[in-house]
């Protein structure tokens, strides 16, 4: 009998007013299309909340794309990572990218946020900040999914 193999959910939960980090969750998302595993990318604007916390619960693997607008994380994903206490999850294996102007407040605060509900951040270089460290964070979270298997 052939045995079926479960493919592993990437989900990349992004926001992005003036579409930048939109150009980086597409690069995430390519680097990380690799066998086994299925991709999602979601821009958390077209989302309601219940449908945000099943992604959250039902991921294999979580990315975030977060700007930095105001020196600060943009209201709607604060609200997101807010609930990352309240669901329960089933990985803790996370990747985090942004496009920012001058400071990376919104990476630094969310990495802060990310470590406190027991995710582990996986990318050597801290948050991916350029399109080709995104399609390499996209590579390492999808090759860190399988080795977990
Ligand atoms: C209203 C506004 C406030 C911003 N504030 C900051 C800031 O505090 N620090 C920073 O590094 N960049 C800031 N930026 C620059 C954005 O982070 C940058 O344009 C980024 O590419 C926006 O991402 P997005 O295209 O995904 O929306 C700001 C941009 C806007 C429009």
């Amino acid at each position: 009998m052939r045995e079926t193999v479960e493919t592993k959910k990437l989900s990349i939960l992004y926001i992005s007013p003036h579409g930048n980090t939109e150009q980086m969750a597409h690069a995430v998302a390519s680097g990380a299309m690799i066998d086994g595993i299925d991709v999602a990318s979601y821009h958390i604007s077209h989302l309601r909340a219940d449908e945000i916390r099943t992604i959250l619960e039902q991921a294999d693997a979580l990315v975030f794309g977060i700007p930095t607008v105001a020196r600060d994380i943009p209201k709607p994903m604060w609200d997101v990572l807010d609930d990352l206490s309240m669901v329960k999850l089933k990985t803790t294996i996370a990747g985090l990218f942004g496009s920012f102007g001058w400071n990376r407040e919104a990476s630094l605060k969310t990495e802060k946020r990310l470590k406190g509900v027991g995710l582990r951040l996986v990318g050597d270089a801290g948050p991916a900040t350029v399109l080709e460290q995104c399609k390499e964070l996209g590579r390492t979270l999808a090759e860190e999914v399988i080795r977990r298997v």
